[in-house]
């Protein structure tokens, strides 16, 4: 890329449109006065090979992945991070020479994050943790939770043997309970996570038994369409404290903003305003 060009980003995904992202990251790029732009890219996963290697060619110099592409991109990539290897899924792509592709995934950051800034006292380490689903999410919140010194983390999901084979690869602090067992998985944990899709507009609600929450717990939600998920709602009403996802999808944003333009962004009620107006 010739020095005077102005740097393009991409978020890849199908379906794409719906995606918040576009609108944060042209929030702060107007903000801190940066020539650049962030478009969304509608790719199928039999084309995102060649656009990948297309990309750096084009002008890019980084993009978001998500939905269905996270997991391929780990494959694609030339580097990937020790992160996105031990997750199995990328989310944020730096191009470098000879278009070269850096793989990361940023999500569990935003996750500690957004737990961070809400509540700053939070601290996982001083109790168990539960975690409701296995898919590629909870990867992401299982690593961070155990990075940041969890004793135990207790996950439960519908189909038990994916759960399992979580167990099975994180190894000692993840602990696999049988979907529905709410009381032994609730069970003075400091620390509660949807990680599953359940309570998202589109698909069915959140209906576990919240009751035996810790009080004074903290719960949090990796949905925020809408913000106040029936899983949020449940889990206030036993006496948790709760927040939102929308912050992961601001922080997990803020590594790859600041590694394309060069500039750490804020992620603060302006950008949380970008994206809810968007
Ligand atoms: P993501 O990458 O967003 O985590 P995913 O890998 O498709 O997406 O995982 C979706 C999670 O939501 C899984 O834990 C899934 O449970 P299963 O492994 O049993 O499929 C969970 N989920 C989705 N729909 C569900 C439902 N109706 N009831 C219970 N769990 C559900």
């Amino acid at each position: 890329m010739s020095e005077d060009s102005i740097p393009l980003v991409g978020v890849l995904g199908s379906p794409i449109s719906h995606s918040r992202s576009p609108a944060l990251h042209a929030h702060w790029l107007k903000r801190y006065g940066i020539a650049g732009h962030y478009v969304p890219i509608e790719v199928s996963s039999d084309d995102l090979p060649a656009v990948l290697s297309a990309m750096p060619r084009m002008g890019f110099v980084g993009a978001n992945v998500t939905i269905p592409h996270k997991e391929a991109v780990v494959a694609l990539a030339h580097r990937v991070s020790d992160r996105a290897d031990v997750i199995g899924a990328a989310n944020t792509l730096v191009f470098g020479e000879g278009g070269l592709i850096n793989a990361d995934n940023t999500d569990g950051y935003g996750f500690t994050e957004n737990l961070r800034q809400a509540i700053p006292d939070w601290n996982p380490s001083s109790a168990p943790c539960a975690v409701f689903g296995a898919g590629g999410a909870s990867r992401a919140v299982i690593a961070a939770l155990i990075d940041l010194g969890a004793p135990e983390v207790r996950l439960t999901n519908r189909t038990f043997a994916r759960a399992e084979a979580l167990e099975e690869q994180f190894g000692e602090p993840v602990v696999a309970l049988p979907w529905q067992d709410t009381r032994h998985v609730l069970d003075g944990c400091g620390t509660v996570v949807n990680t599953t899709s359940l309570g998202m507009e589109g698909q069915p609600p959140f209906v576990l038994d919240l009751s035996d929450i810790v009080q004074n717990a903290v719960a949090t939600d990796l949905v925020y369409t809408p913000l106040k998920t029936p899983f949020l709602e449940a889990a206030a009403a036993a006496g948790a404290q709760t927040v939102d996802g929308l912050g992961m999808l601001i922080h997990q944003a803020v590594p790859g903003f600041e590694r394309w333009f060069g500039v750490r962004p804020d992620a603060d009620d302006a950008a949380r305003e970008a994206v809810l107006g968007a």
